[in-house]
């Protein structure tokens, strides 16, 4: 086991009503909020007029930025940032998913140490300081809710990318399982990968961490027994709590402790997907998952299986990856490029993307060779 530093200073409010203590949170902290929002589904949920009434009754005035896009782009980043700096706001109030969340957590330190977003991103600028940040979560998926990662896009430099720093840990996070019973069935499915794929990403990392193994395996066994429940009872309040519980734990280190290191090739591929076509984030780790363990196979066949014989109860690499594959299916996420509208002739733009960006993986380092054969297992 590796040295570590377990550090987590996000204080979570889960369950039934939780946003009733989102005024005292607020009160603590400041008189003025920039609240940011996407494009309209908090204002159906009942969580953005939850959250203002919370606001408005301990007299905190506001400033807002809405239409947040899913895959987010610094470009709004940037704008909601302004809003912010010439409003003097105190702290910033983020009501959605990862996009909303994660735009905040950068908008946050735009105000605070007036830079660009995208200085942030890049690491050009080192944060010195944020605004504090408090979510309210609708859409179980990412767990920026309890993590210091943002993940933005730049038209510009043709990049979507991820960054992690200290200051980035929402102050308050509330997370009521009602308000993501509204989440249609696609992201619902998406969101349960997602959390798949970082329990993954922690499993294929680097150094050996038996007790962070053993939460991967409880973490993807909560999903896989849960997911497809959920699928069909969409509005089961025990499920979504159930799944948004579990997305919370596989990114908010609980996996990581005592290993060196994650993996994250399997994202990297799939920004590829989310920058060049929008593809919705869980869609693309469900199409890349099972093609980059094939890949894998030849590398680290036992790895796969220690896997595939806790959570499958099977005996082989490949009998495992089908596991994923009918696991990923069964809540309908795609498992082939295909079926989100992805074909052939862009395969070599696809791969001139990851090559331009240099995807590799932190612990298993993918080459130009790995990529063509995994996007060509993934089409
Ligand atoms: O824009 P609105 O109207 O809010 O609609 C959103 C959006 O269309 C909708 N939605 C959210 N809550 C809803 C709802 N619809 C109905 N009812 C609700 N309660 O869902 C759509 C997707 O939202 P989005 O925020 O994009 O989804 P998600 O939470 O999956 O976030 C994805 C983003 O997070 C990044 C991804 O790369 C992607 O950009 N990630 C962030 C990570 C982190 N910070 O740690 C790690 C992840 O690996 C990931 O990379
Ligand atoms: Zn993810």
């Amino acid at each position: 086991m590796e040295n570590f530093v377990a550090y987590n200073p996000t204080k979570l409010h889960f369950g039934k009503g939780v946003v009733n203590e989102l005024g005292d949170a607020a009160e603590s902290i400041g008189k003025k909020a920039l609240v940011v929002y996407g494009k309209g589904s908090v204002l159906k949920n009942g969580s953005y007029n939850d959250t203002i009434r919370q606001l408005k009754d301990r007299g905190i005035s506001i400033v807002e930025f809405n239409g947040i896009k899913p895959n987010p782009v610094v470009t709004d980043v940037d704008e909601a940032a302004s809003i912010g700096k010439n409003g003097k706001v105190d702290m910033v109030v983020a009501i959605g998913g990862g996009s909303v969340i994660d735009s905040a957590k950068i908008i946050a330190i735009c105000i605070a140490d007036n830079v660009n977003g995208w200085d942030v991103m890049t690491g050009k600028h080192t944060p010195a300081g944020s605004k504090p940040l408090i979510a309210v979560l609708t859409l179980a998926a990412t767990g920026t809710e309890m993590n210091p990662v943002a993940v933005l896009q730049n038209h510009d430099t043709d990049q979507k990318i991820g960054f992690r720093h200290e200051v980035m840990f929402p102050v308050h996070s509330f997370l009521d399982p009602k308000y993501t019973q509204s989440v249609p069935a696609n992201y619902t499915a998406y969101g349960i990968v997602d959390l798949v794929a970082h329990a993954l990403e922690a499993w294929f990392g680097e150094g050996e961490a038996n007790l962070s193994d053993r939460f991967v395996i409880a973490i993807i066994r909560e999903a896989i027994e849960i997911g497809p429940l959920l699928m069909e009872d969409l509005e089961n309040y025990d499920y979504r709590a159930r799944i948004m519980w579990a997305a919370t734990n596989a990114l908010n280190d609980t996996t990581m402790h005592g290993r060196v290191s994650g993996d994250w090739g399997v994202h990297g591929l799939g920004h590829t997907l989310s920058y060049l076509y929008d593809t919705a984030h869980g869609a693309t780790l469900s199409i890349f998952f099972p093609a980059w363990m094939k890949r894998l196979v030849e590398k680290n066949p036992d790895r796969i299986t220690q896997l595939g014989k806790s959570l499958f109860g099977v005996d082989s690499p490949e009998k495992t990856i089908a596991g994923f594959e009918d696991f990923f299916k069964k809540v309908g996420s795609p498992v082939r490029a295909a079926e989100a509208g992805i074909t052939r002739e862009q395969k070599g733009e696809i791969l001139d993307l990851m090559s331009k960006q240099k995807v590799r993986g932190i612990h298993v380092d993918l080459d130009e060779q790995d990529r063509e054969a995994i996007v060509e297992l993934a089409l």
